[in-house]
C-alpha cells in the first residue's frame, strides 16, 4: 500500500487540491465546542486536513509516504507530522481527540481493529474520535473481487471495505458513539476533476 500512495503524491502531488473536507470543519467546531486543545490525524496525506485542526489545537499527523510528509511539512507547518504506521501508537502523549479521513476503509479486518486500537492507545480517557470511511451505499460497493465480507478490490491493485452503519458501529464497539450517518462527498483533483462519492462517518468517544 505505501508503494501505491507514495506513487501517487510523487505523480500528482496535492492529490485532492488544498481544500480541507467539509468534515474537518465540523469536527473542529465540534472539538472546539467540547474544549480540545490537541488532535491526532492517522493517515494526514499531505495535510489538507491537519490544516484545520492546526489554526487552533496542537496537532499532529502521521503519515507513511515520504512524498506526502515533503507535501505536508511546507502546507501546513504548524502541525508535527510523525513519519510511520498509523497501525503502531506514534505518540509517546495522549491527545483530546482523533480526526481520521478516509483511511480506515483501506484496510482488511484485523488491520482496521489494529488502527482504531492505536488511535484509542494515543487518546485520554474521554476524548473524541471523529472517523470518515468508504460507505456500502458508495457506487463502488460489490465491484470486482471480494476479499473479505464487504471488502472489495474494486480497482486494479486497489481494495476497500465499505461499511454499513453497523458494521461501523461494530468497530467501535467499547466506546460511547454519539452520532453516526452517510453523506455525498465530492473530491476534486488538483487536475481540476471531480469525484463524488458515498462516504459515512462515526463520533465516539472514549470511555476509559
Ligand atoms: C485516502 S488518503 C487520505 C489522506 C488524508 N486523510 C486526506 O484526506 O487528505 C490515505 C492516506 O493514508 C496514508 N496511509 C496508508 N496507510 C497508512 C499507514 N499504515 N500509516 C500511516 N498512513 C497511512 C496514505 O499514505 C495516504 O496519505
Amino acid at each position: 500500500m505505501s508503494q501505491y500512495w507514495s506513487g501517487r503524491f510523487a505523480r500528482e502531488g496535492m492529490i485532492w487540491g488544498s481544500e480541507p473536507s467539509p468534515t474537518a470543519w465540523q469536527a473542529e467546531k465540534l472539538f472546539r465546542a467540547e474544549g480540545v486543545e490537541s488532535v491526532l490525524v492517522p493517515g494526514a496525506g499531505y495535510g489538507r486536513n491537519t490544516k484545520v485542526f492546526s489554526a487552533g489545537f496542537t496537532t499532529y499527523g502521521i503519515e507513511m509516504s515520504t512524498e506526502a510528509l515533503e507535501l505536508a511539512a511546507e502546507w501546513d507547518p504548524e502541525t508535527t507530522f510523525i513519519a510511520g504506521s498509523a497501525l503502531e501508537p506514534q505518540l509517546n502523549v495522549q491527545v483530546d481527540a482523533v480526526y481520521c479521513y478516509d483511511v480506515l476503509h483501506l484496510f482488511l479486518e484485523a488491520e482496521r481493529r489494529q488502527l482504531i486500537a492505536a488511535c484509542l492507545a494515543q487518546l485520554k480517557p474521554g476524548g473524541l474520535l471523529y472517523f470518515t470511511s468508504f460507505s456500502d451505499e458508495d457506487t463502488n460497493n460489490g465491484r470486482g473481487r471480494r476479499l473479505e465480507p464487504g471488502t472489495y478490490e474494486y480497482k486494479e491493485a486497489k481494495y476497500a471495505h465499505f461499511f454499513s452503519d453497523a458494521d461501523l458501529r461494530d468497530h467501535f464497539t467499547g466506546t460511547e458513539i454519539r452520532e453516526t450517518g452517510s453523506f455525498p462527498e465530492s473530491l476534486h483533483s488538483s487536475q481540476g476533476g471531480s469525484h463524488e462519492y458515498i462516504l459515512r462517518y462515526i463520533i465516539a468517544r472514549k470511555t476509559d
